[in-house]
């Protein structure tokens, strides 16, 4: 269990593709849990940093904007704006959400090439590319579309299977994504780092970490007695960062996406901070949480702890990498080549951010299954758990209380058993929805807020305080402070409608800066006037529900 004298964390999300924007999978993979993990270690006031950036490089970012005929530079610039923007919309904010593509992070890249270089982990190879005669180029990664070795699925991409989650050693098939065309084998000189090296090592830190997930560690145990292949870390195009090597200035040569991308994690603290010592040392004295989605395993479990490994721990390795499986939509795999996706922007335009964190945690569970994101399903939870069990144990506690102690909380009388048991409620449910977050198991910690909000709405419906009003003084103000309560167990998941509910509460500062530890204590007190009351939520229509699905089912 963490706490404020654990230290300091660090958490990153996979880094977005500047290539496009977010939608709901890319939410539900990692950046909603990521972010309700953030705001509830600053609730226990633990000094934690989330860190992402654009993952400006790569093929798909150059293929659009030779398409377009704009400077790759200005494309990402435009997707990293809107990313942020898109983000806080949702309510999830990062301490740095930096580019691949910045000064620092070329820096970086550069200098951890040159320390694995100094100790004998890259060499160099003549390698034979694809090479498009028609449009005159080298042809890496998606510039070449073809069938996957392993698993036979066609249309993969030549650095990906997105069927497998496997790296292609040699693809199947092969096309120019540009024309067409089958390509022709051309001879290029490459940079290779030696990730064989690290078969023993890895296996010996992937079974010494028992923080791991440990289906994911299984999989990935067995590719390394599959046996790892070297990297190759080049590139023949000139969008990326630069070989720092002599002789190497020619400009359509640079590392690959995957080489720098993982680095930025570590680039964008540097950066964050301002002083690379300091960063250093921070990172090494905090624990490292790096979210993803399943099918970057292989980054992250094998070549990202290799990297690190090879630069002699100068940055430690992750503790924890919380790895989850994709969002489907409406039981299909989503696709935005066949628009089967709902942009995060589309969504917070038709729906409050705080329904769509509500569906989406409730349904996000810790592992590599894959979850699903279905129209109905989404009303049904919205409406029958978040607003006819949490709203209306709120709404009916403050109404009650505005229209018959004029807005003030009332005195208790004596505490009966029913008071008693409510009020032990209150000072468990703390413990067990944080301990759920602490082990990222935001699902589970969901319904143990909904289940506390049940409780006291039955409570509620027990002491039927309308009978009696004036004698009605306990019920209302040990449900006043479930209220209370309820409204800081709330804050990392609808963090919006959380603000209101305190707002509404008239109580002072910042929800996201209270104490966790607070939700077990009595903290409103009899005589306390209330602000404006007004319900938080409003009913999910049914007709925009249909709307919707009519409107993906004619995509
Ligand atoms: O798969 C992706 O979407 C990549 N852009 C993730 C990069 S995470 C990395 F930086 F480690
Ligand atoms: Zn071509």
């Amino acid at each position: 269990m963490l706490d404020s004298k654990s230290g300091p964390v660090i958490i990153t999300s996979a880094l977005p593709y500047a290539n496009g924007e977010i939608h709901l999978g890319h939410i539900s993979s990692t950046y909603l849990p990521a972010d309700i993990f953030r705001r509830y270690l600053k609730l226990n006031q633990i000094e934690v940093y989330y860190l992402c950036a654009s993952d400006d490089f790569g093929t798909p970012v150059l293929i659009e904007t030779e398409k377009k005929k704009i400077k790759p530079e200005d494309y990402v610039k435009y997707w990293h704006d809107k990313d942020i923007e898109d983000f806080n919309s949702a309510g999830i904010f990062f301490d740095s959400f930096s580019q691949t593509s910045s000064q620092t992070n070329r820096k970086f890249v550069q200098y951890v090439f040159n320390i694995l270089r100094k100790k004998d982990l890259i060499y160099q190879k003549v390698v034979v590319q694809y090479y498009c005669e028609k449009d005159l180029k080298f042809l890496p990664d998606r510039y070449v579309v073809g069938k996957c070795p392993y698993c036979g699925a066609m249309g993969q991409y030549s650095d990906l299977c997105e069927k497998c989650g496997r790296i292609p050693e040699k693809i199947l098939d092969p096309k120019c994504a540009i024309c067409g065309l089958p390509p022709i084998r051309k001879e290029s000189n490459h940079y290779f780092f030696k990730l064989s090296n690290f078969e023993d090592v890895l296996e010996g830190w992937l079974n010494e970490n028992k923080f791991l997930q440990h289906d994911v560690k299984k999989y990935v145990l067995n590719w390394i007695v599959e046996g790892l292949q070297d990297w190759d870390i080049t590139r023949d195009i000139h969008w990326g960062v630069n070989i720092p090597v002599e002789g190497n200035e020619q400009k359509d040569k640079v590392f690959y996406g995957w080489f720098d991308n993982h680095l930025c994690y570590i680039s964008s603290f540097i950066e964050h901070l301002g002083d690379i010592n300091k960063a250093r040392e921070k990172w090494n004295n905090s624990k490292i949480y790096h979210f993803i989605g399943k099918d970057i395993v292989y980054h992250h479990y094998l070549f990202l702890p290799a990297i690190r490994i090879g630069i002699d721990k100068e940055y430690k390795l992750p503790d924890f990498i919380p790895t989850r499986g994709h969002l489907m939509l409406q039981n299909n795999k989503i696709s935005k080549s066949r628009n089967w996706y709902i942009g995060l922007r589309e969504f917070v335009e038709l729906f409050h951010p705080d329904y769509l964190r509500f569906y989406i945690a409730s349904i996000c569970n810790y592992s590599q299954d894959d979850t699903n994101f279905d129209w109905n399903d989404f009303e049904k939870k919205i409406n029958n758990e978040l607003i006819a069990n949490i709203g209306n144990f709120v709404n009916r506690t403050l109404t009650f209380i505005k229209k018959n102690f004029d807005n003030v909380i009332p005195n208790p009388k004596e505490y009966d058993e029913l008071d008693k048991k409510a009020l032990t409620e209150m000072k468990i449910i703390g413990k067990t929805v944080g301990d759920f977050i602490s082990s990222n198991e935001i699902d589970k910690a969901l319904k143990g807020i909904l289940s506390f909000s049940s409780v006291f709405n039955q409570y509620f419906q027990r002491k039927q305080p309308w009978k009696d009003p004036e004698q009605s003084g306990s019920t209302l103000y040990v449900s006043i402070n479930a209220v209370r309560s309820l409204s800081i167990l709330l804050a990392p998941f609808v963090p919006f409608s959380a603000d209101q509910i305190w707002k509404q509460l008239s109580l002072e500062g910042n929800i996201h800066e209270q104490d966790w530890d607070s939700i077990g204590t009595i903290l409103l007190n009899p005589g306390h006037k209330l602000g404006n009351i007004e319900p938080i939520f409003k009913k999910v229509d049914n007709d925009k529900i249909k709307e919707q699905v009519n409107k993906l089912n004619n995509r």
